[in-house]
């Protein structure tokens, strides 16, 4: 194949491939193998906990950063990035916590500044000239490799060079996969958003030492492209329930005197002022209090990040591992959902803003209950994996919901046959879902199959943790239209670029394959018709028949939520105690 890659491709490809496998080799020498989702949190987190960000002229000011830095304990990786103003910064990590305090503690603040002197990783790094007396000795070219992992590392591969990629891909599922390792969220970027939640820690630790910030939503689930937001939720009480419970002292402490919603409106209240008052880089803060889940906005300037921060909400915590988990019981999951969510952005079906239309968790709820349904499933029923769970498992949020499921998944009875290709799985989760019948039936991904829908949604997708819940519940008619409009689109688009791909030699220069389906709706023809060709007629074939099932009010149902959460804790306790008892 005759294909010049450009050298800003060429920059990005190698980057990615040397950081996959720096961070494979990470935690395949401190995790071993299977990566379980709270590991990697840990893992992120303590990463982020030894690490500071200075801002500094240049890529080039590496060595003499690295130099200085040194001074303060064993570096192991520099990181660097520039942002579209020019500046320029380097994340570094060191091998030890103590060496971060020390570093912070020789740290000044600028005197001629009238700003509040914040304590926090983010610094700046002063021209050699102005510190009097340092005689810098600069790395030599081996050192200087070794610690600088990345450079420019939140380069984006543009738009124009994802898609000559794909075009000079072999056939449509190498496209998929392509455009998967292009665009999914890169070391960095993991890497800046456990500090962001460092830094919001560390500036209330002094009143509140238990309070931790965790990441979740697509940063974390497996599915977060390059520049997703930051879903955040701040928990003030992380560990005390367990936490020196036998001592005699007890902390005096204010009784909440209001409703718990009003009160947590006002803590968040007190919580976006510290932010925006006092925190290095936070601005644009915005409060949606009124919400369901009230919820902070703001913008870090010098992290490059959208961040959304809540409190009390471990549910999307809980969701975003359960979705961890799915993706990765087979390789093909999160390739298959990246393609489908860049597809729904670029026919016009996501928008970044919150509105009528679907979102791309639902739309990753859609392509799961689809893998729960092929032919030869890709992915087992959730009640599969809540049956499964061990006491190790058992997790209840502050409001009793019960989060309980499998978190090994290697351990679940659960084997796919399923040796579909990914474009075949693409074609046919738009052929699914093209004949879905959203008028009448709900999707449960607790059950893997269709229920009768509990009311008029447009489209009813049963939340997993709460089954009383729609996700998709603000969807309105018109943008169900549209979805199904698009996927027939789309199921007639790639059926044929299959067939074609498959007879005629793929080029470089003409759309082929999947990037047929990024066009915006405008430029496709949309004939609904079309899809019903001979072929389509088999398409019962593809999918297991399953029975209807109502919503049954089982103890899933949260009416009863604490009762519920009790006997099941007891019955664990029970089933655990004589798995062990026959163990022996
Ligand atoms: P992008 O930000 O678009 O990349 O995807 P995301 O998965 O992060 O979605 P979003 O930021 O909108 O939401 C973050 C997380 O909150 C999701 O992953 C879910 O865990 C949870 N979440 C989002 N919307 C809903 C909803 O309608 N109901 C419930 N229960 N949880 C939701
Ligand atoms: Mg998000």
């Amino acid at each position: 194949m005759y294909f010049t890659y450009t050298n800003s491709i060429w920059r990005n490809l190698k980057n990615f491939i040397h950081e996959n496998s720096v961070i494979r080799r990470k935690f395949s020498s401190e995790v071993k193998q299977e990566v379980k989702f709270d590991n990697f949190i840990e893992f992120r987190r303590a990463q982020a906990s030894r690490s500071i960000l200075v801002q500094v002229q240049s890529e080039n000011s590496y060595v003499d950063l690295c130099n200085y830095c040194s001074k303060f304990g064993d570096i192991i990786g520099a990181h660097h990035y520039e942002l579209k103003d020019n500046s320029n910064y380097i994340l570094i990590e060191y091998k030890t916590l103590e060496s971060i305090k020390e570093v912070l503690d020789s740290a000044h603040y600028n005197l001629e500044s009238t700003g509040i002197p914040a304590y926090s990783p983010l610094l700046w790094f002063k021209a050699a000239g102005v510190v009097k007396g340092n005689s810098v000795k600069l790395l030599n070219d081996s050192n200087k490799k070794g610690i600088l992992k990345i450079s420019n590392g939140l380069y984006q591969t543009r738009e124009a060079d994802v898609m000559e990629l794909i075009l000079s891909a072999e056939n449509v599922s190498d496209q998929i996969k392509t455009l998967h390792e292009l665009t999914k969220l890169n070391d960095l970027e993991i890497r800046l958003r456990f500090l962001a939640a460092k830094q919001i820690e560390n500036s209330i630790s002094g009143i509140f030492p238990k309070a931790s910030a965790l990441p979740f939503g697509s940063s974390v689930n497996g599915f977060g492209k390059m520049g997703c937001d930051l879903d955040l939720v701040l928990r003030f009480n992380q560990g005390i329930v367990k936490d020196n419970i036998n001592s005699r002292l007890v902390f005096h402490t204010k009784e909440n005197l209001t409703n718990e919603r009003s009160q947590v409106q006002k803590q968040m209240e007190c919580i976006s002022d510290i932010l925006q008052i006092f925190l290095p880089g936070i601005t644009s803060v915005r409060r949606i209090l009124q919400a369901r889940v009230p919820i902070i906005k703001f913008h870090h300037l010098l992290l490059n990040l959208d961040v959304d921060l809540t409190m009390s909400n471990m549910s999307g915590v809980y969701m975003s591992e359960l979705l961890y988990i799915l993706g990765e019981i087979d390789h093909r999951i999160r390739s298959l959902i990246f393609v489908i969510r860049k597809w729904a952005q670029s026919v016009g079906l996501t928008n970044p803003s919150p509105g009528r239309w679907i979102t791309n968790f639902s739309l990753s709820c859609l392509a799961i209950f689809f893998l729960q349904n092929v032919k030869h499933p890709l992915l087992p029923p959730i009640d599969l994996l809540n049956k499964s769970a061990t006491i190790n498992d058992i997790r209840i949020t502050e409001n009793g919901l019960n989060c309980t499921f499998l978190r090994d998944h290697s351990i679940l009875d659960f084997r796919t046959e399923n040796n579909s290709e990914l474009s075949e799985l693409l074609l046919q989760f738009f052929e699914f879902f093209s004949q879905f019948d959203f008028s009448n039936k709900a999707i449960s991904m607790n059950k893997g199959s269709a229920i009768i829908k509990p009311d008029h949604s447009s489209i009813y997708i049963v939340n997993p943790l709460e089954p009383n819940l729609n996700i998709s519940k603000n969807i309105s008619l018109e943008e169900c239209e549209r979805f199904r409009i698009e996927v027939r689109n789309a199921a007639w688009i790639l059926d044929n670029e299959i067939e074609n791909a498959k007879s005629n030699s793929k080029s470089t220069t003409k759309l082929w394959g999947i990037a047929n389906l990024f066009k915006t709706s405008q430029e496709t023809v949309i004939k609904p018709n079309f899809f019903f060709k001979p072929r389509m007629v088999e398409i019962k074939n593809l999918f297991d028949d399953k029975d209807e099932e109502k919503v049954i009010s089982d103890e899933n149902d949260h009416l009863n939520i604490k009762e519920s959460v009790k006997t099941l804790e007891t019955n664990l306790t029970k089933k655990f105690k004589i798995n062990k008892t026959s163990d022996r």
